[in-house]
């Protein structure tokens, strides 16, 4: 199979900033994307529907005259987040989700929870209204080795939330672990899980085996080629609780190489051709349509789009980066100068 066609995708889950940087990500996205569920972890995050309306706008206005996308805000949960004002973004239309950062584990988390039984009357509203609750699911205990962190969490806070709040539909973000694949299966229905592009073609010796690449440097961190397999045999199986979230996260160079450096890979503008490679590298192309088009959209209980996109077998080289304007300069791009085999042509 050489050429496929599949309904517009959507992502799942994406960091499309604010300012430069938003104008110069966004065209990579709204070009082949129909909707993206729009992390709210900016500085200061977006904690309330006044904040959520505002971003929302700031997007529409970065978007290329033209486009037609929309973007679909998240709240980011606080200990202070108020079960009224997330049920009334809700019932607004403004707000799909609300998305929990545990403090300090990523990119602009520290407003996150460290504290999760301060949060039970929010994930109880949210239960009862039918509103989804997205999970940056990692632990921060210092005790915790850095690749268990998404195991633990389960083990410590997600199995007793799918317990607790059974009626609640909840989304395991980027998923990054065979532990984690196996928590997802086991609650088919409930929970859904988002698969990068990254995941499922790096492994951590891509990552540090050849020297440090700080740009494979991300939350959660790259692991082994067990837990990659693990990955591509979920996204490929066509089972409707994995979908499509890229997780393109683009940090100005700068941060990406300081002492101290950021999470997060920039890959929109080579992700749905990523995915594209590691389905036919699976033999799976068949069931690239529900990964990236129809299960997400089911899990969120949202229709599918109803336009398509047509990708390619025809190699093209990604490009090196992006070009920002001002200060931030450019965002290197995840991919770039390798020789990607598929393109979309219409
Ligand atoms: C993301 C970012 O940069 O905002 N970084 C990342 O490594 N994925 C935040 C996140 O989703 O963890
Ligand atoms: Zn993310």
């Amino acid at each position: 199979m050489d050429r496929i066609t599949i309904r517009k995708p959507d992502d799942w889950h994406l960091h499309v900033r604010d300012g430069a940087m938003l104008k110069a990500a966004l065209p990579f996205t709204a070009k082949l994307f129909a909707r993206a569920i729009i992390m709210p972890n900016l500085l200061p995050p977006v904690c309330t529907v006044k904040d959520a309306e505002q971003y929302r706008n700031r997007i529409m206005k970065a978007l290329p005259a033209g486009a037609r996308f929309e973007p679909l805000m998240t709240c980011y949960m606080t200990h202070d987040t108020s079960p009224d004002e997330v049920e009334a973004g809700f019932r607004a239309g403004v707000f799909t989700g609300v998305k929990i950062y545990p403090a300090n584990v990523t990119t602009n988390s520290a407003a996150g929870v460290s504290d999760y039984r301060r949060i039970r009357r929010v994930v109880e509203r949210m239960e009862k209204i039918g509103m989804r609750l997205l999970i940056h699911g990692e632990v921060i205990d210092p005790e915790v080795d850095v690749f268990d962190r998404e195991v633990v969490f389960i083990e410590r806070e997600l199995e007793p939330l799918t317990r607790d709040f059974p009626g609640l539909k909840i989304i395991l973000e980027h998923v990054s672990s065979k532990q984690g694949v196996d928590f997802v299966r086991s609650r088919a229905g409930q929970v859904g899980g988002t698969i990068t592009p990254y995941h499922l073609m790096l492994t951590r010796t891509d990552w540090l085996g050849w020297g440090n690449r700080p740009y494979m440097y991300c939350a959660p961190v790259i692991k082994t080629a067990k837990d990659r397999a693990a990955l591509r045999a979920a996204a490929t199986s066509g089972e409707s609780n994995f979908f499509l979230g890229t997780d393109s996260a683009p940090h100005p160079v700068k941060k990406k190489l300081d002492v101290v450096g950021a999470a997060g890979l920039f890959n929109a503008p080579v992700a749905i051709e990523s995915y594209a490679q590691v389905f036919a590298e699976e033999n799976a192309l068949d069931r690239l349509e529900a990964f990236a088009s129809l299960n997400g959209p089911r899990h969120y209980g949202l229709a599918p789009n109803a336009e398509t996109i047509t990708l390619e077998r025809s190699a093209w080289t990604a490009p090196g980066e992006m070009k920002v304007d001002g200060p931030e300069e450019r965002a290197l791009i995840h991919r770039g100068g390798e020789t990607i085999p598929w393109r979309v042509v219409t």
